[in-house]
């Protein structure tokens, strides 16, 4: 009697092990396709992220106030992208209004460009601010 209740026992062990290792592969069959899925989609590239980036910068106004080497209403593409990487800051973050000014912080001026923020960089694709910023990263 003893020995059929061992038996059993590894019998039922046996088959709970199996069943968790087929739930795993299971899972992981799942997970596959679509980490492939991600992989294929066509990422821009970088060059594409930077061509947009040129043109939104003239079509959204960008450059009526931002130059790429001199300040003319606000701070040159070259000292905002300089300050970024020194501080290690986001172009994005401040684009999408979470990040405060670091670059020029006079009240005055900060205003201005939160009017900008404020009225059509809010209106903006994440893609469209990853291309702004990859391209104001480009003229560094
Ligand atoms: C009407 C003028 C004007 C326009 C248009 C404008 N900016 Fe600005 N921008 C400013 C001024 C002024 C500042 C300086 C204040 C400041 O640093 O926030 C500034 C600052 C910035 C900064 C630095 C922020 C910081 O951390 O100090 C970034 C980045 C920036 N602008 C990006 C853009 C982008 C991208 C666009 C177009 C989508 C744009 N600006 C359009 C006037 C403008």
């Amino acid at each position: 009697m003893k020995k059929i209740l061992f038996v059993f026992t590894i019998v039922s062990l046996a088959f709970v092990s199996c069943g968790e290792t087929k739930k795993e592969e299971v899972k992981k069959e799942v997970e596959a396709p679509a980490k492939e899925v991600a992989k294929e989609a066509p990422a821009e590239s970088a060059d594409d992220m930077v061509a947009l980036g040129e043109k939104l910068f003239t079509d959204k106004t960008c450059v009526s106030c931002h130059q790429l080497d001199a300040k003319i209403v606000g701070p040159s593409v070259k000292d905002i992208v300089k300050i970024y990487e020194e501080n290690n800051a986001s172009l994005v973050e401040f684009l999408k209004g979470n990040q405060e000014a670091i670059v020029d912080t006079d009240a005055g001026q900060v205003a201005i460009m939160q009017a900008n923020l404020d009225g059509f960089v809010k209106d903006l694709k994440e893609e469209e601010l990853q291309a702004l910023a990859a391209y104001m990263k480009s003229n560094k």
